[in-house]
């Protein structure tokens, strides 16, 4: 099945390293929060069945550093694409940034932290901001809320339309992320083959096929990536 790229369609897919510059940690780097925090114990579900507590009190805190960061120059830039250009982003990030700076179209595949959710099939979901959740606080079908992140083992969520947009996309940009962890990183490699395919990184082992690697900081890279695209925008018209 042949897809057909749509000249309008920017897809952003964004890690950690989007929301390092507003002093959010990101995972792998030296200081990462993997480095400091076995991911085995704090965001897996076997995790949270053997010390929920800890779980829900290293969820809480990075809840609320997240809430209290503010949006950089790399989210601006990336949210005054709009209206110009259709921007779909498709974020491994669980802070609210990209909204808060104005994206519209946002696709969460690993959770929110400002949402809690119910542990029953249903999933029931409350939005809560930067607010802590505490053991004992039940989901109105009486089970434990929980962060609403998609933990390590678990199913990513949006997949199916995240990959629909990266497939038609004209222009497809990666910022902050080391590709690490799938299936979120085989995103990259179903971007068209005529689509432009451009990575923001400070360092990238594997750089994807067809992709050309812009090296620097998402705050100084991402702004002079999106004037070129908005002044193209301005001269063709799409
Ligand atoms: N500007 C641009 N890139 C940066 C910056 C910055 N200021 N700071 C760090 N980076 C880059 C790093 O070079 C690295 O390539 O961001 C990337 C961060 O990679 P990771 O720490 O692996 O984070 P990420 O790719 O988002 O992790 C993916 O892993 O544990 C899971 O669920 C977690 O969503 C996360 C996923």
């Amino acid at each position: 099945m042949t897809t057909t790229v749509q000249p309008r369609k920017i897809v952003v897919l964004s890690g950690s390293g989007v929301s390092a510059e507003s002093g959010l940690p990101t995972f792998r780097d030296a200081n990462g929060l993997w480095n400091n925090h076995p991911w085995q114990e704090l965001a897996s579900p076997e995790g949270w069945q053997r010390h929920p507590e800890t779980v829900q009190a290293f969820y809480n805190e990075r809840r609320q550093k997240a809430w209290a960061a503010q949006p950089n120059a790399a989210h601006a830039a990336i949210a005054s694409l709009e209206p110009a250009y259709e921007v779909v982003i498709v974020t491994q990030n669980v802070d609210a940034l990209h909204e808060r700076a104005g994206s519209t179209q946002v696709l969460h595949i690993h959770g929110e932290l400002a949402y809690a959710r119910g542990t029953s099939p249903r999933r029931h979901r409350y939005r809560i901001d930067g607010a802590p959740i505490e053991m004992g606080r039940l989901c109105e079908d009486g089970t434990q809320l929980r962060p609403d992140i998609v933990w390590f083992g678990e199913s990513v969520q949006h997949f199916d339309e995240a990959l629909m947009h990266v497939t038609t996309a004209a222009r497809v940009l990666v910022v902050g992320t080391s590709l690490a962890v799938q299936p979120a990183a085989s995103l990259a490699r179903y971007a068209h083959q005529s689509a432009e395919k451009v990575l923001v990184s400070l360092e990238m082992e594997q750089v994807p096929r067809g992709f050309v690697f812009m090296r620097g900081k998402a705050t100084e890279q991402v702004p002079a990536l999106v004037a070129r695209w908005l002044a193209e925008a301005q001269r063709t018209g799409n």
